[in-house]
């Protein structure tokens, strides 16, 4: 039978012949595709991984200092992080379309992780997170929205651009198998466990223009979503999970005070392919829970609603 412990030998061999004594760099997203890359190659070349990561300052709560601890701590790898919030956050600016919102950070993406590896020097592959389904769908779909959104992710035409060699060590796998063989190099279950996020983060979650302000409003609520449905044993059984800001204030009452505040929305939803989606039924104590945590803890927050649409017709994501 077919044993994982014989792929990832296979693999080190084959990437140590493919790579001599080159350099890789790995883009690092703290998601569970680039960890898993990340981990392989540190396996197989050790110090001659550098690793990547772009702070766009739309990731979760804890996002940066995970990567660091695991990249950097765990396994000792040669990490860059780029820290452009600011960037990012002057880009967005004034913008609240959400196609043109995604437009630009994806742009900021590229000039920012371009920018980081070209001070690399020596450097003369760029490895990808790319799975079997992703190999599938980009031939089969090309220009659809699947390749859109995996250009985005996968950091797409920059490897040609930069004169880079493109190393895909993944590409035979499908997602199950790729949590597995992140076990066996020893990423943490949490890593390996972690639901999907997308390339532009919060900022699709942060409904219309994306502020520093509504991003930490944003951050806060989406991790007291995500910390009680661990805590009720459900994050392994849901796809995704999280909170959404609305650009909606309605009005509450706190004491005896009139307040207008914030809405956010809560979605959790179960699927096979991410394609289509049902929203998860969730327990009614544990959204209860989810609703008083945010309004007592979340400055800004009088209103939490939950998101009960199926895609489609809506999609994961509100933008
Ligand atoms: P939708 O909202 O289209 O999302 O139902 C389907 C899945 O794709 C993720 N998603 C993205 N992933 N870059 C990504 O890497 C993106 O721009 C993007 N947009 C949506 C979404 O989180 C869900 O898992």
């Amino acid at each position: 039978t077919w044993r994982l412990g014989d792929f990832a030998d296979a693999a080190v061999e084959q990437i140590r012949k493919q790579v001599g004594d080159k350099r890789v760099i790995c883009g690092l997203s703290g998601g569970v595709d680039s960890s898993v890359v990340a981990a392989l190659l540190y396996k197989a070349i050790g110090s001659q991984l550098s690793c990547i990561l772009v702070d766009n300052g739309m990731l979760r709560k804890n996002e940066q200092k995970i990567v660091i601890e695991e990249f950097s701590n765990h396994f000792k790898t040669d990490l860059h992080v780029v820290d452009a919030e600011d960037q990012f956050l002057s880009d967005l600016a004034g913008v609240e379309e959400p196609q043109e919102k995604r437009r630009r950070i994806g742009y900021a993406f590229i000039e920012c992780f371009k920018s980081e590896a070209t001070k690399i020097e020596d450097a003369h592959f760029l490895a990808q997170g790319t799975l079997y389904p992703d190999v599938i769908e980009s031939g089969a779909d090309k220009d659809g929205p699947a390749a859109t959104i995996k250009l985005h992710h996968n950091v797409g035409g920059l490897p040609e651009e930069l004169g880079f060699e493109l190393i895909e060590p993944l590409r035979d796998l499908f997602k199950d198998e790729v949590r597995r063989l992140g076990l066996e190099l020893g990423l943490p279950e949490q890593l390996v466990w972690r639901h999907p996020f997308p390339g532009p983060g919060l900022a699709v979650r942060c409904l219309g223009e994306v502020t520093r302000e509504k991003l930490v409003v944003l951050r806060e609520a989406d991790a007291i979503v995500v910390e009680e449905i661990e805590n009720a044993g459900l994050y392994r059984e849901t796809s995704q999970a999280f909170a959404v800001l609305l650009p909606v204030q309605s009005v509450g009452v706190m004491g005896d005070a009139r307040t207008y505040d914030n809405a956010v929305a809560v979605r959790c939803v179960n699927t096979d392919d991410f394609m289509t989606a049902d929203w998860s039924h969730l327990p009614y104590d544990l959204l209860a829970r989810i609703s008083t945590r945010i309004i007592n803890e979340v400055k800004g927050v009088n209103r939490v609603c939950y998101d009960i649409s199926s895609k489609p017709p809506a999609t994961i994501e509100w933008e």
